[in-house]
């Protein structure tokens, strides 16, 4: 991407809090229009990283650059042109959707003649008509998170940085959020979103670059990441405990091999082509391990997250409330 057509551009980033190194020479660039997954487990750096883009964290080392604005030297055209949203909603229970925007309005200082519109087209466009006359404490975790991204667009931030919008909310709630990301992004927005969750990246996002503690381990389309990873899995399924206990005990040296109780399921990195397959399955029959099924697959975005950064993702339905 070229310099120029970038909204959001951070060079080498980096922030120490004591001993820890929060972020670690994080770099990328996102242009109008484009989503950037930052993609990282709890304590990577994501939220760092976010607040010194928006000015709320000074920056140690590197630089960063909105729509045109040192933020280190000039946060005050960086704010007029940024939007934030995420999980600590800023949005007051008692008011009303239609009242909270009102009041996001005039924060930012829109003038008064245009507030109305603006915030009609915003109910309209992201369909919030049905609820947005009803305080906010009485709606679904999905409404909420709208609302809070919504609060974050009155002002038409050409960036908008959004810390794990959908962490916390159920499978309908997320696809709500997914369905306004896609929008503003199709609208020409910029956008930083943080996420836990691979599939979430794997779906909205055009880049992403994966970080761990700090620092930078993969970046690329998510095609490109799961090509470089760049081997086959095969994914093997048995049906009794005791077969999986064996099956376990004869896979745990391949390197990146893992496992799954519940399921009885065994995968194992292929690097060596058919051949190792074979070599493998026959070596689990002569040993007596019965199997139900097997099957080489490629690389889910998980199993790439787990060979780059040695520790597996949280699957979606161990965080739902
Ligand atoms: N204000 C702070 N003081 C000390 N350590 C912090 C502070 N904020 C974050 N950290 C540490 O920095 C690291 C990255 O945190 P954070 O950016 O919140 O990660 P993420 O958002 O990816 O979960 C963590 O080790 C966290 O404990
Ligand atoms: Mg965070």
């Amino acid at each position: 991407m070229s310099r120029m057509n970038s909204v959001i551009e951070a060079a080498g980033l980096t922030k120490r809090f004591g001993d820890v190194v929060a972020a670690d020479g994080v770099t990328f660039s996102i242009g109008r229009g484009q989503v950037l997954g930052l993609l990282g487990p709890n304590g990577a750096g994501k939220t760092t990283a976010v607040k010194m883009l928006t000015t709320l964290l000074s920056i140690d080392s590197g630089s960063a650059r909105i729509a045109g604005f040192d933020v280190a030297r000039d946060p005050e055209s960086v704010r007029q042109v940024i939007g934030l949203a995420g999980q600590a909603a800023a949005v007051d229970e008692k008011l009303t959707a239609r009242e909270n925007l009102e009041l996001f309005a005039r924060l930012y200082k829109l003038p008064r003649n245009r507030r109305r519109s603006r915030i009609n087209e915003l109910i309209d466009r992201f369909d919030m008509g049905s609820f947005a006359d009803r305080p906010a404490a009485t709606y679904s975790g999905g409404q909420r998170r709208r609302l809070d991204i919504v609060a974050a667009l009155v002002a038409e931030p050409l960036a908008l940085f959004l810390d794990e919008p959908t962490t916390g909310l159920d499978p309908r709630g997320r696809a709500e959020v997914w369905d306004s990301v896609r929008a503003l992004a199709a609208a020409g927005t910029a956008i930083l979103l943080t996420t836990q969750y691979l599939d979430e990246a794997d779906r909205l996002a055009d880049h992403i670059v994966v970080i761990d503690q700090g620092r930078t381990v993969a970046t690329g389309t998510p095609v490109e990441l799961k090509a470089e990873v760049g081997r086959d899995i095969l994914e093997i399924h048995v049906p009794t405990d005791g077969d999986f206990a064996r099956a376990r005990e004869l896979t745990a040296a391949v390197p990146g091999a893992s496992v799954n109780a519940d399921r009885r399921q065994v995968d194992v990195p292929i690097t060596e082509g058919a051949e190792q397959s074979l070599r493998l399955l026959r070596t689990l029959e002569e040993s007596g391990v019965r199997i139900d099924d097997f099957q080489l697959r490629q690389p889910t975005l998980d199993d790439t997250f787990l060979a780059l950064t040695g520790s597996p993702t949280k699957p979606l339905e161990e965080v739902q409330p």
